[in-house]
């Protein structure tokens, strides 16, 4: 009896799993079809983000913010009542993108909702939206389920986001991955734009990653390093090979 209630629900839940495989096929990022948004990464907003080490989530919002720049991408930057408690965004992040539009929404929480911020996605022409903002639940969440609701594909970067605590980033994301958007890691992302190591962007790319993913930038620091002056060392040629 017991085991026939386990099987009847494990099927269940493969079945609810090919279900939703099937609504949602697997797309890919394409560099010219995809828009970076920048939501609500205001110095105001940095102190609800609790669920990130405060040094390795500033880190993160300028990654996130970078990935434009990385890849020649379309950016739109958008911020919530930044005259009040919400703050600008970073000095650091405006240098970036000094001409990309920067939508101030005056009061709407939901950046879709402002008529302005829908002109200037719409006006791209482009259907993949890379996102992550402050916080995750509400300012990420909301827009990335209203651009699902209106026919975009949404990436949303899980290391840009921030939000009060873990258990809700957690659930934040669990909703967002129930309409379909991709709940991603930054070096997803850029792997996709990327696609090939061998490809002609790779030799920006590395001094990029060195700066916004430093664990992979110092892997390449210590092969470069071996390859020019390295040697091996009193037992490293009895390893494996
Ligand atoms: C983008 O480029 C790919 C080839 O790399 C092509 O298949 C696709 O149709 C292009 N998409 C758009 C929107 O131009
Ligand atoms: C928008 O993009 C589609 C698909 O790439 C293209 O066929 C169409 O011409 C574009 N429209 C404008 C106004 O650029």
């Amino acid at each position: 009896m017991k085991l026939n209630a386990f099987s009847t629900l494990t099927a269940t839940a493969f079945m609810a799993g090919t279900a939703m495989a099937d609504s949602f096929p697997w797309e890919r990022l394409e560099l010219n079809n995809s828009v970076l948004v920048i939501v609500d990464i205001q110095e105001g907003l940095y102190n609800l983000a609790r669920d990130w080490e405060p040094l390795v989530y500033v880190q993160n919002t300028f990654a996130h913010a970078s990935i434009a720049k990385a890849f020649d991408l379309p950016v739109v930057l958008t911020t919530s009542t930044e005259t009040g408690p919400n703050g600008p965004i970073p000095q650091e992040i405006l240098d970036m993108y000094p001409d990309a539009p920067l939508i101030k929404r005056p009061g709407e929480i939901n950046a879709w909702d402002n008529p302005d911020f829908r002109e200037a996605i719409i006006s791209l022409n482009r259907t993949q939206i890379i996102i992550a903002g402050i916080v995750t639940d509400v300012c990420t969440a909301f827009l990335a389920r209203s651009l699902r609701a209106a026919g975009y594909s949404v990436w949303a970067n899980i290391e840009g986001s921030g939000t009060t605590s873990k258990v809700v980033r957690d659930i934040a994301n669990d909703q967002m991955l129930r309409a379909g958007v991709n709940v991603v890691s930054f070096f997803d992302i850029v792997g996709e734009l990327m696609r090939d190591w061998r490809s002609p962007a790779a030799a920006n790319l590395l001094p990029w990653l060195d700066e916004y993913m430093p664990a992979f930038g110092m892997t390449a620091r210590a092969h470069r390093a071996a390859i020019e002056k390295g040697t091996l060392v009193t037992g490293q040629d009895q390893l494996p090979s």
